[in-house]
């Protein structure tokens, strides 16, 4: 169902799965959490097939995403990656001009050789499709540049405008990277991928139009499955967004029928606050229908939040949304 939805094909219920599907949330992911670290999790294929599949069995999502993160690719290009408690992500040593263009490394697909490990055990282990994924070129520079996670995305932007032809150098490695990171997911068996521009929002239109977008085009260029492109903030420019990727994620500043209608009969993604599964069922069903309503029966719609599930979510509560969505658009 997820794969036609893709395709933008009629489908007999709506798929649905959450972004950020496996997390602290959910009881079963604390528990292996308390053994061992994020980044050994990450690194331990039999782990991170577990927790992908856990949350595909509690849920009873449609599809799967590879337990991994966006930010694994900068370590085999010469960055250390770290994950304080409480802390965020940390990047170092970070990237700020064309000097350190120089300390990167050439991608080798097989150091990430882990992630496909931990595809091919989970495409065993499943019955619903599974997705592979990967950070954009702009929101993994963002991490390079900055150091870590930012709210103003000040460092990037600076970058950006004080020597764009570094900045483009920048973004094509890691487009190519991707691209090629991408293609060994899909090799192991990932049956669609996912590229998370999720700060491509910090951009005005005209920046991400001539300086991103051509980047997460070619780190999407040929890849021989579904690609769903997804990023926050993306209103502005939605039909440049949806130039790259066969379904275009829609967070939940957009009302799910104005999207579909700048994006004509494109497949979309969305579009639920995930603040909104933190407000009880009665909220969850009213904005649940509002969203399904105004796809008004379309086909290509997967339904999904408008971004990553939130740590308060209660679990009972994203159960009853999966089963909701499940009922509220069977059509047999
Ligand atoms: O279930 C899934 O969706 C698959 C796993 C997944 C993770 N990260 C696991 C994770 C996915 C798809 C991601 C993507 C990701 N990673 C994004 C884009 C998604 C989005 O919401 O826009 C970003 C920006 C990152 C970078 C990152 N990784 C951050 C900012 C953090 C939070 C750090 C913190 O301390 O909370 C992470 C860590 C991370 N990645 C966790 C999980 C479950 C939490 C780590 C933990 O267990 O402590």
């Amino acid at each position: 169902m997820f794969l036609e939805a893709c395709r933008g094909e009629k489908t007999r219920f709506t798929p649905v799965w959450l972004m950020r599907q496996a997390g602290r949330y959910m009881k079963e992911y604390r528990d292996v959490r308390a053994k061992v670290g994020f980044l050994e999790l990450c690194k331990t294929p039999e782990l991170a097939c577990k927790v992908t599949v856990d949350a595909v069995e509690k849920l009873n999502v449609d599809a799967a995403i590879i337990f991994a993160d966006i930010l694994l690719i900068l370590e085999p290009l010469g960055f250390n990656v770290t994950f304080e408690k409480g802390d965020g992500p940390k990047i170092d040593p970070p990237i700020r001009d064309k000097k350190g263009l120089e300390r990167l490394r050439a991608f080798e697909p097989a150091s990430l050789s882990y992630v496909y490990e931990a595809v091919r055990l989970a495409r065993r282990a499943l019955k619903v499709p599974l997705i592979g994924f990967a950070g954009a070129p702009f929101t993994v520079a963002s991490y390079a540049i900055e150091g870590g996670g930012s709210k103003e995305h000040a460092e990037t932007k600076a970058f950006l405008h004080r020597d764009p032809g570094a900045f483009r150098e920048l973004l094509a490695i890691l487009a190519r990277s991707i691209n090629a990171y991408l293609r060994a997911q899909i090799d192991a068996g990932a049956q669609a991928v996912q590229l998370f521009d999720s700060w491509a929002g910090a951009l005005s239109a005209w920046d991400y139009r001539e300086h991103v977008l051509p980047h997460s085009q070619a780190a999407l260029a040929g890849l021989s499955v579904p690609t769903i492109h997804f990023g926050t903030g993306t209103a502005a420019f939605l039909e440049d967004f949806a130039k790259a990727g066969t379904v275009t994620g829609i967070d939940f500043h957009v009302p799910l029928d104005e999207a579909r209608a700048r994006l004509g009969s494109k497949p979309v993604m969305g579009n639920l606050d995930p603040a909104v599964l933190l407000a009880g069922r009665a909220a969850i069903e009213k904005e649940t229908r509002r969203i399904l309503a105004a796809n008004k029966g379309r086909p290509g719609h997967i339904f999904n939040l408008g971004h990553g599930i939130l740590q308060q979510t209660p679990v009972e509560d994203a159960i009853a949304l999966v089963d909701l969505v499940h009922r509220e658009t069977a059509t047999s």
